[in-house]
């Protein structure tokens, strides 16, 4: 069901205290209730993390990957239904640095997706181009085949459990948003694509957000943006107030 959704990648931040502090200050704060807060700590704090939301149906907790077996001797790995188990209820997948640093590929990401869903986790999946294809002007192309080959072999009922995070590599840490227009531009075309593959229903129901240098100053105007559904936030997801602002930006 399409929803005004805000997800906070920790990434590989926050020792357990500082980690809790972040949440106990989030969840104490005044966001709207129409809003919903995903919290990805690392998988080490996902119980804690949990805990600390239960009974809060306006926040929820995420993994920021999961293996693609379900269960075995992969030493050091972690599975969705362990991460299930932890009390959380979405996965981020494909995730560009995930893609980059650890060379995760489109058919290993198809697998991940098969086995979160399989475990009742909703993957957020990630995808987004890198400057030198927006230069060229195959970023529409880029995402096109990141769809198809990530996620369109899923029938139509298990991908409208999805939310599309889409993140343009260049705008990732580093300062530079996409402008509104630019946002907008691809989030409309990633819906007209699942709409020409899946029909209107599913691409009208789906959450689509924005991930990118978002930040209390520009997250108004991404949100406005009629198929920006929300945002999935990496450094400004750290602070509190920041993480608490842009929740309030719809
Ligand atoms: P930044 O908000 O730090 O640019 O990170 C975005 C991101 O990668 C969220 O997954």
């Amino acid at each position: 069901m399409r929803r005004k959704i805000v997800a906070g990648n920790w990434k590989m931040n926050k020792e357990l205290a500082p980690g809790m502090e972040l949440v106990t200050e989030i969840v104490a704060s005044n966001t709207a209730q129409d809003v919903l807060k995903i919290i990805a700590p690392p998988f080490i704090h996902l119980a804690a993390v949990a805990d600390k939301i239960k009974g809060k149906s306006d926040f929820a907790v995420a993994a920021q990957n999961c293996h693609q077996a379900e269960n075995g001797a992969f030493t050091g790995e972690i599975s969705a239904g362990m991460i299930a188990s932890c009390g959380a209820n979405y996965v981020i997948i494909g995730h560009s640095e995930r893609r980059q640093y650890f060379g995760e590929n489109a058919q290993l990401l198809a697998q991940k997706v098969n086995t979160a869903l399989a475990q009742n986790l909703t993957p957020i999946f990630c995808l987004g181009e890198q400057i030198e294809q927006r230069n060229a002007n195959t970023h529409l192309e880029t995402v096109k085949q990141q769809l198809k080959d990530a996620l369109f072999h899923l029938p139509a009922a298990d991908f409208s459990k999805l939310i599309i995070a889409y993140e343009p590599v260049w705008a990732i840490g580093t300062g530079v948003t996409a402008t509104s227009h630019q946002a907008q531009g691809m989030h409309n075309f990633i819906r007209s694509e699942i709409n020409k593959k899946y029909g209107k229903e599913v691409s009208e129901n789906i959450s689509i957000l924005y991930g990118g240098s978002c930040n209390p100053q520009n997250a108004k105007e991404l949100f406005a943006c009629m198929d920006v559904d929300g945002g999935l936030i990496g450094g400004a997801s750290l602070k509190a107030a920041d993480f608490i602002a842009i929740a309030n930006s719809f």
